[in-house]
């Protein structure tokens, strides 16, 4: 497994993972998402790739000057369970280390908590905030 930045040739595979993950909704075209990420000075987005060069696991970071932010999360679902999403974790908390990082947070959807287990098991804590939200489009 190889673990290296996303580029526009991974759009597809990259939008397929995150459907498939769950992880899209329709008002929130994920290319937007991927284009402004890799647009982006203070945003990445890593890429898992496995032997045949297939893309099963994505995790976006940015900081904002102040937080630092993980976004879309995701394993494919043959290789979940074998460690990949902490390689992934592991990944995006060294490159917002290397960016100066000291704090790194993210957000879970209220549905999906099944996956609050994994962050837990990897450190990640309850912040004890609510988050308000408004679209300006
Ligand atoms: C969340 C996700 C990325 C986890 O990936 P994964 O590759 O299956 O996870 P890993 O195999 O790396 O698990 C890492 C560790 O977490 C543990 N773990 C995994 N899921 C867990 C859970 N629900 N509760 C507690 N521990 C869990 C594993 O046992 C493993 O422990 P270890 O490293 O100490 O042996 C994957 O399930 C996924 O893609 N889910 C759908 C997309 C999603 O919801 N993303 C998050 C959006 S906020």
């Amino acid at each position: 497994m190889q673990i290296c930045d996303l580029t526009s040739a991974n759009f597809g595979a990259a939008t397929s993972l995150w459907i498939k993950a769950g992880l899209t909704r329709p008002w929130n075209p994920p290319e937007l998402d991927l284009q402004r990420a890799l647009d982006g000075v203070t945003s990445k987005v890593l890429g898992a790739f496995d032997v045949d060069g297939r893309l099963v696991g994505t995790v976006m970071v940015g900081h904002d000057g102040h937080r630092e932010w993980v976004y879309y999360l995701a394993v494919d679902e043959t290789q979940r369970g074998t460690g990949l999403g902490r390689q992934l974790m592991t990944a995006a908390e060294n490159w917002l280390r290397d960016h100066g990082a000291v704090k790194v947070q993210l957000m879970v959807r209220s549905t999906n908590e099944a996956v609050l287990g994994f962050y837990e098991h990897l450190g990640y804590a309850d912040s004890d905030v609510q988050v308000r939200a408004k679209r300006l489009t």
